[in-house]
């Protein structure tokens, strides 16, 4: 066995798998500033940017050739409410970002969460009725959501908020505001994950989900055979794109996915696996350039098409370099 590893023109010749530019998609938050570029306290090497701040950026992330971008917007909180109204406002900070980065970077995908948690005052991804999250009212509102966004330009839906029977509704939603073609990909397996955190903090939903858990709409990380189910209804509905979430903790079920349904499928290296990872990179614990490499190889090497990371922008410089 060990001929083939003697040297590296042999073991590049034998790789089975190879991490490319074309598997990032950068998730990336904004925020009104007035900083440009504001640090977020839990979650190292990470920023919320403004508007023209991430158009900047995002045409870098272009120019390096990486495909999708995904924006998260840094709702002030002012304007949450327990409906999530702000949601459903078509001048909202994720709109706007939208659509000027459409205008200024012709070349790469935008693709925006449809979930309420950025935008209500509970910080759930419904609505809350006497302390239940509604799905089908809910499923209405998310299908107004995307099509607003569908409106600014979002070229990638991604349900993101676990309701059942959601990609069916947007589907037809956006086919009747004649957006045939969006696509939507879809948070199909996500599981209620403690590794949200640093996320939550930088959008700023931490506070007002106030401890709550979303445990009756997420996954429980004790199954594996409910993700295959929920993915095959999600693929029923009409997503053309399916996501395993979160990534590291969960690589048997993009495995298990891919290899049942053959479809793009794509997992997310969530905040705090990128947390702790950078963590140890800036303290020395790990080699920096060597960690990222090795971990999104393992999300290839599990059968994923593509990883969201917000480490693509640092790792597609590094793979520019060479
Ligand atoms: C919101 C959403 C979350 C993430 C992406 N979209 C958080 C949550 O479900 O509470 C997490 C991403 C990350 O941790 O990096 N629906």
């Amino acid at each position: 066995m060990r001929r083939n590893r003697q040297t590296g023109w042999t073991r590049r010749l034998v790789a089975e798998t190879r991490l490319g530019v074309d598997d990032l998609i950068w998730p990336a938050f904004v925020h009104e500033g007035p900083e440009d570029r504001a640090a977020v306290g839990s979650f190292p090497g990470v920023y919320r940017l403004s508007v023209p701040r991430l158009v900047d950026e995002v045409g870098e992330a272009a120019a390096l050739g990486i495909p999708l971008v995904a924006v998260f917007p840094v709702t002030d909180p002012a304007l949450k409410t327990p409906d999530g109204e702000e949601a459903l406002n078509p001048e909202n900070l994720v709109c706007r970002a939208v659509a000027a980065i459409k205008a200024a970077v012709p070349d790469i995908g935008v693709m925006c969460d449809v979930a309420l948690d950025p935008f209500t005052s509970h910080g759930h991804d419904g609505l809350l009725r006497d302390g239940t999250i509604v799905n089908d009212e809910t499923v209405e509102v998310l299908c107004r959501q995307a099509v607003i966004q569908a409106d600014a330009g979002c070229d990638v839906i991604a349900p993101s908020d676990m309701m059942d029977g959601r990609v069916g509704a947007i589907r037809a939603a956006l086919d009747e505001a004649g957006y045939q073609d969006r696509r939507i990909l879809s948070y199909a397996a996500k599981y209620a994950s403690a590794l949200y955190g640093p996320f939550r903090d930088a959008v700023g939903s931490a506070p007002n989900l106030a401890g709550g858990d979303k445990k009756t709409y997420q996954m429980d990380p004790a199954n594996s055979d409910e993700a295959l189910r929920e993915v095959a209804l999600d693929i029923e509905e009409g997503a053309d794109m399916v996501m395993v979430k979160p990534g590291l903790f969960y690589l048997d079920i993009v495995r298990r996915v891919k290899d049942a349904f053959g479809m793009p499928t794509y997992a997310y290296q969530v905040s705090g696996e990128y947390a702790m990872l950078r963590a140890a990179a800036d303290a020395g614990w790990v080699d920096d350039d060597r960690i990222f490499f090795e971990s999104l190889t393992a999300f290839k090497r599990a059968g994923a098409d593509g990883i969201l990371t917000y480490a693509a922008v640092e790792v597609a410089r590094r793979l520019k370099a060479g």
